[in-house]
């Protein structure tokens, strides 16, 4: 989703600015631009199309600066409905993300009183609300539009004759770079870890003025107030792609140490957790995408191992339901901690009295405010918009938890704990066995590469994985693919399989098994090239037209191996038909508008 850099300080804005961007330039984005504040006057560049089409030459040096990349929601992909904006006088220029929800009003009310607007954005708005109410203080004219708009934003605003950054957020991340005689400001870390690590989180209402060697906050009651200064512990390589053609394959190949540490930090959280004071009868998972398999995974784990009975629903989804009598555990999964929707469905849960708990990857991020509790996976940071090494950890946290919950619970006894515990501490290893197979796993992908459509099944714990596998591909490939029950395929989609309809079926040695060699049987007699992954059978080799044999692992462990094998069948599929992996069309990182 759209991203933000401001930078206020001794160094060229432009180079600051366009690097900045480039580091987020994985949120996806259909435009960019800079505004820079030189010699009392607003430089102005903005575009259509990538980072790399502005011209870094042309912008001046200045004392400050503003940057973005856009991802159009009101309005087009277009050079005027590019960021930033500049007010009728050209003294003032805003960046913005997220929505406004009551701009329609705010237009036509400034449209009466003479400004004349050139984007169809809801953006655009804030620049002359400025305009209008500037006398002389941009801090007052900033504080008095921000107490007109209503909606989710992060806004940073330049004037031509002051010299400071300033800042405002409201449901959309903002961080502030802290510097020596220089400081930032960025909607995500990232973008600030080249020049430094010490960072502060703006929180929901503030507003904050930067200057070269000061850091004002007000909150949202108006009061002068301090902000915490945390250090960020990746470096700005950990940003980087290594050696690696994408993120996505870099991260993929991260999994094994991605395990390792969410393992070794759960000590940490868990101290810190009291399972005691849940309702542990009933466990709702609620998320977005990917995260949201990563809770179906969840569903699974925990009625297997803390015998507790689970749902799961998607965020968007949750926030409309009808409140039910029971109060289940809430858990929130979500990588960015900032997709809109999953916060506002904790929101909702907190309303109807539940317990609420938060598993993201992003320290501070929003919906660690909205909830009771939160646990960290410790993936480090994702650039590809494909969530893999975030999916891994998720799960990983969620068999911990059950561990946890069943011992809580008097379900699961301290000797069966350890045997878990030690399944997992094993997982890093087999991971590393599937991926130094990468090469056989390329091999499978020739014949999917030309496909059209593409079903995955699987059965029981493997079934949220068919559906994680699907998205993958549709995500980065570009391919149509669907995930189903397998049990469920002659139901319907058996009108669709033919010669030119691969399928992937996730085998493993479980109470489905038999079910399942039945189940590939039957797609296999309609003409359809199987791809199994799955367990080390004889039965499957003949069936299947093609396979991979995941290293040996218990069933209830197995869909983190698999995973990885259908991110690489993914990863290869859209390598073959080279796809813009990282970045896929029409997608982002992270979903901050409903
Ligand atoms: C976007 C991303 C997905 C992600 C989903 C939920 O759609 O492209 O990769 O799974 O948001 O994001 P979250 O940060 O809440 O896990």
């Amino acid at each position: 989703m759209c991203g933000i850099v401001g930078y206020i300080g001794p160094k060229k804005p432009g180079e600051v600015l366009i690097n900045g961007l480039k580091r987020l330039d994985y949120r996806g984005y259909d435009s960019a631009g800079v505004a820079v504040s030189s010699e009392n006057e607003i430089y102005l560049q903005k575009k259509k199309g990538r980072i790399g089409d502005l011209s870094e030459k042309d912008i001046p040096i200045g004392k400050s600066g503003i940057g973005h990349t856009r991802w159009a929601t009101h309005g087009r992909p277009s050079d005027h409905n590019a960021h930033p904006f500049i007010d009728c006088r050209g003294e003032i220029a805003i960046v913005h993300n997220g929505i406004i929800d009551n701009f329609s009003s705010i237009k036509e009310e400034l449209i009466n009183n003479g400004h004349e607007f050139t984007s169809e954005t809801d953006s655009e708005v804030i620049v002359h609300l400025l305009e209008e109410n500037y006398d002389g203080d941009f801090l007052e004219a900033f504080k008095k539009t921000v107490t007109r708009i209503n909606g989710s934003y992060a806004i940073l605003a330049i004037h031509k004759d002051s010299n400071e950054l300033l800042v405002s957020r409201n449901q959309s991340p903002m961080v502030i770079g802290v510097g020596d005689q220089e400081n930032l400001v960025a909607s995500d870390a990232p973008a600030l870890l080249e020049h430094t690590k010490n960072v502060k989180y703006l929180q929901d209402g503030d507003i904050a003025r930067i200057t070269e060697d000061n850091i004002e906050i007000w909150n949202e009651n108006d009061e002068l107030i301090e902000r915490e200064t945390k250090k960020i512990e990746w470096d700005a390589e950990d940003a980087e792609k290594g050696g690696y053609e994408h993120f996505m394959l870099k991260e993929i190949f991260e999994q094994p140490k991605a395990i390792h540490e969410s393992i070794l930090g759960r000590l940490t959280d868990f101290n810190e957790l009291d399972l005691s004071q849940y309702n542990l009868d009933a466990v709702q998972f609620i998320a977005c995408g990917t995260s949201a398999h990563a809770g179906f995974v969840g569903k699974y784990i925990f009625e297997k191992i803390a015998k507790i009975p689970c749902t799961l629903e998607f965020s968007s989804e949750y926030r409309h339901s009808s409140p039910s009598d029971s109060y289940p555990l809430t858990i929130l999964l979500s990588q960015s901690g900032e997709t809109l929707d999953t916060i506002a469905a904790a929101r909702e849960a907190n309303r109807r009295g539940n317990d609420t708990l938060a598993i993201t990857n992003v320290l501070d991020s929003s919906i660690t405010r909205e909830v009771d509790d939160v646990m960290y996976t410790q993936a480090g940071p994702e650039i590809g918009v494909a969530a893999t090494k975030t999916f891994t950890t998720q799960v990983v946290m969620l068999y911990l938890l059950a561990v946890e919950m069943g011992i809580e619970r008097n379900v699961l006894s301290k000797d069966q704990a350890d045997k878990y515990r030690d399944e997992l501490r094993r997982l890093p290893r087999k991971v590393e066995t599937i991926l130094n197979d990468k090469e056989k796993i390329k091999e499978l992908t020739e014949s999917l590469s030309k496909a059209d459509d593409i079903f995955f099944v699987g059965r029981n714990i493997n079934y949220p994985v068919a559906l994680e596998g699907a998205l993958k591909l549709k995500e980065i490939a570009y391919i149509h693919a669907a995930g189903y029950p397998a049990g469920e395929l002659k139901h319907g989609p058996f009108a669709l399989l033919t010669e030119n309809t691969p399928v992937i079926a996730i085998a493993v040695k479980d109470q489905t098994f038999e079910k399942m060699l039945g189940n590939i049987g039957e797609i296999a007699a309609r003409d359809s090239p199987v791809i199994v992954v799955g367990d080390q059978d004889k039965e499957l080799e003949k069936l299947a037209d093609e396979n991979y044999f995941i290293p040996e692992v218990p069933p209830l462990f197995s869909p983190l191996l698999v995973n990885v094998v259908l991110q690489l069948i993914s990863y290869y599929t859209a390598y073959r038909l080279d796809r813009d992996i990282d970045k896929p069309r029409n997608l982002a990182k992270s979903v901050t508008v409903e």
